[in-house]
């Protein structure tokens, strides 16, 4: 019998079971109630054990190189049926290869799943996501991610693993870079944003993926930024800082959660059964399936929490660990595990029963091949409407965080002198997280951008240092182009490598000898304009350079299109609107520290910073450089007429705040409206302020617009020390602002 014949036998009889709807088992999981429930249970019912298993276990393609190397055999493990997934392997050409192996291969012929990290972009990379966080754009993030999952399922792929939703508040992290930032508010806005993005309305469709809402939970809060590392909070910080953004994505539809690396309180998040079974399943009624990290099931072994190999296989599928991310250990334990009766075969039922109802939500069981679209992988990849969203991208989530004298905009009449090693970039600029993006050559340096505006004869370039080496031999050069130029600007950052995964540091500044080229080159032209353009995934310690610089603009990591989006700020064709969604510190010393901390018992009064027996620093404002919620505009906006809809209100009702903006400035302009309060005494004590809404508004030069916010009784619900979702009656602050640094000027009483 050719294998084709014995797929053909599997489809009709699929089909036959599902018409007859055979005895359904008892699932042990409430399905959710889909279409596909009794498919999923006829197939089912014809599966061995080993069959079930071996759809729990992903391996690596290894096109990219995304964790350890674990050596495997994976085509013998598709033909063997014990591969329910693959991640990194993508194009028609290499994903249709393997599908063909488990579908024409194997005595069911159920078919793969394939995974990559497309997590700001595949081919057409966007701004890294702590940038694209900073525009405060729900729209354009929810844009972003559907262009990339447009390209991504052009080459095969059904399943990205984003967003994370990990909130980070430690700029050491090299991961802060690929999340929203340090607000629980924002940070579950942005999260559906990606879900939606990704998954679109219709996963059936063949230009929708997967999404995967990860690290679950905690990731960012890694002792010391160092990543990976122990992670220890109360109960009431995980569930009022770092679980509601995995809430968000759950709310949104999302179909897989990642799990995360570290330990959490002791247990490591891929064993712990109190946030898989508990929270996510029984509190949250998630009904899609997990996935753990790259090898973190047998990283319990060295966290000292399993025995061996096959004890981490134990312990992750009874915490509810549906799929194996290259460990290897599902395939080869689960089935003794069960025969030795340390795991109930009902839970690799239940993970193999997701996984199932998630391939059937893809339509993969209709047509398995029905993303290898040779045809569609040449049209889709690079459209000029993509580039151009890439662009915009750019543009908007760029923040302006200084700007004295009107050093920005630029003139195409004056000469700059444009200097730094990441001027002529077009690898770095992808940033972190690449995924099949082009770091040879694609990507729009700044240089290039910046040629679209300026003849060559009014650009001076010279690269002067290097992003990490201490060598100042090309300094001299960079002094003799200031000094010809009529103003500076300086491209200076990180290499895309110092964050993203595995790459935290020690010390928040420019690398290399940067800081010391940027004085060397202010002390050469003390009179000239010098700007300062940041390529960076984290804040960075910029006191020096906020002392040397007269405006600073943080591009992040602006992308495939970095080079255009950023000129188009530069010389004003894009007004800057991007608001910081992480604090930067005045220095490392102060990490970690975000806008919404404790009062604590001794703060320090305003009218004396330096009042003996307060919280402060001998060495060190308490304030950060700049806060979040910051971000400069080439013009300016003025906020008036605070209102209030009542000033008491009870359990049940909702309060409405309202302000007047006004541009009051030369330039139209986009402005990111906030709304915060502060729950002024609680049963536990409440950050000193929370954002609660935000609008992002376009003013023409004159204009004005009120922007009122509903304030919900339920927004102002939080986890007490009895972990009840609550809120209590009493006094709260409330403003409506264009960033976090402010005083509360209004109160309204909840009774
Ligand atoms: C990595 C990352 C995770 C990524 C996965 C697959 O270790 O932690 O974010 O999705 O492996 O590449």
């Amino acid at each position: 019998m050719t294998t084709s014949t014995k797929s053909n036998i599997f489809i009709v009889s699929i089909l036959i079971l599902s018409v007859l709807g055979c005895k359904n088992p008892k699932p042990n999981v409430k399905l959710s109630e889909t279409v596909f429930d009794s498919k999923v249970d006829s197939l089912m019912n014809l599966m061995t054990l080993e069959e079930k298993i071996g759809q729990t276990a992903m391996y690596s393609g290894g096109w990219s190189v995304t964790g350890p190397t674990v050596s495997t055999n994976n085509k013998k493990y598709i033909k063997e049926g014990n591969v329910g997934a693959m991640l990194n392997v993508y194009s028609v050409k290499g994903t249709r290869e393997l599908q063909k192996l488990a579908v024409e291969e194997t005595r069911l012929g159920i078919p793969l799943l394939f995974g990559y990290d497309v997590i700001h972009g595949f081919k057409t990379i966007f701004p890294i996501n702590l940038g694209l966080a900073a525009s405060w754009d729900l729209e354009d993030i929810e844009k972003g991610s559907r262009i990339a999952a447009e390209e991504a399922s052009a080459v095969g792929i059904h399943w990205t693993f984003a967003p994370m939703v990990d909130i980070a508040r430690d700029p050491r992290w090299g991961r802060i870079s690929e999340g929203a930032g340090e607000d629980v508010y924002l940070g579950s806005k942005i999260a559906k944003a990606y879900v939606k993005g990704f998954q679109g309305d219709d996963l059936s469709k063949h230009n929708t993926i997967l999404a995967c809402a990860k690290h679950f939970v905690g990731y960012g809060a890694a002792q010391a930024g160092r990543d990976y590392h122990t992670v220890n909070m109360g109960e009431g910080e995980l569930r009022n800082v770092y679980l509601p953004p995995f809430k968000a994505a759950v709310d949104a539809g999302v179909e897989t959660f990642m799990t995360a690396f570290n330990e959490v309180n002791g247990v490591p998040a891929t064993g712990n059964s109190f946030i898989y079974r508990d929270i996510l399943r029984d509190e949250w009624d998630f009904k899609g399936f997990v996935l753990s990290d790259y090898t973190a099931i047998f990283e319990m072994v060295q966290h000292g929490f399993a025995v061996d190999n096959k004890d981490s296989a134990r312990l992750a599928m009874n915490a509810g660990i549906d799929m194996d991310m290259m460990g290897d250990v599902n395939r080869l334990y689960l089935k003794e595990l069960v025969d030795e009766g340390k795991v109930d075969v009902a839970y690799i039922e239940d993970a193999c029963r997701r996984i199932l109802l998630t391939k059937f939500k893809l339509g993969l069981f209709d047509d398995p091949y029905r993303y290898c679209d040779e045809d569609r992988e040449k049209e889709v990849i690079y459209k000029p409407e993509f580039l151009q969203a890439a662009r915009h991208s750019a543009a908007i989530s760029s923040v302006l965080l200084k700007n004295n004298d009107e050093a920005l905009p630029l003139s195409s009449e004056k000469t700059i002198a444009l200097l730094g090693p990441l001027v002529k970039d077009k690898e770095n600029i992808l940033g972190n997280w690449g995924a099949a993006g082009d770091r040879k050559g694609k990507a729009i340096s700044v240089y290039e951008g910046i040629q679209e505006y300026l003849t060559d004869s009014k650009i001076i370039y010279a690269q002067g240092c290097d992003i990490e080496t201490d060598d100042e031999s090309k300094f001299n050069d960079a002094v003799i182009a200031a000094k010809k130029a009529d103003m500076v600007v300086m491209v200076m950052g990180e290499d895309y490598d110092m964050s993203g995964e595995a790459a935290s540091r020690t010390n928040i500044k420019l690398p290399g000898n940067q800081t010391k080229f940027i004085k060397r080159i202010r002390e050469a032209v003390p009179n000239k304009k010098i700007v300062l353009v940041l390529m960076n995934g984290r804040p960075l310690d910029l006191s020096e350079e906020d002392t040397l610089a007269d405006a600073i603009l943080e591009t992040w990591f602006p992308g495939t299109m970095g080079g255009n989006g950023v000129a188009d700020v530069l010389f004003g064709t894009y007004n800057p609107s991007g608001k910081l969604t992480v604090t930067f510190p005045r220095n490392l010393g102060q990490v970690p520290i975000y806008y919404n901390m404790k009062n604590t018992g001794r703060p320090i009064p305003a009218s004396n910073p330096h009042e003996d027996y307060k919280s402060h620093y001998l060495d060190s404002p308490n304030t950060p450089l700049y806060v979040f919620g910051h971000g400069l505009s080439y013009t300016t906006f003025e906020y008036s007429d605070f209102k209030l809809s009542a000033e008491t209100i009870g359990m049940s009702d909702s309060l409405t705040a309202s302000a007047t903006i006004t541009n009051t400035g030369d330039y139209d302009g986009h402005e990111v409206v906030q709304l915060y309060v502060h729950d002024k005494v609680g049963s536990v004590t409440r950050p000193v302020k929370e954002l609660k809404g935000f609008e992002k508004i376009f003013l023409k030069k004159g204009e004005s617009k009120t922007v009122s916010f509903d304030l919900k009784v339920e927004d102002l619900k939080f986890y007490n020390s009895k972990m009840e979702f609550t809120v209590e009656p009493g006094e709260f602050e409330i403003a409506i602002k264009g960033t976090s640094d402010f005083d509360f000027e209004h109160v309204f009483t909840l009774e």
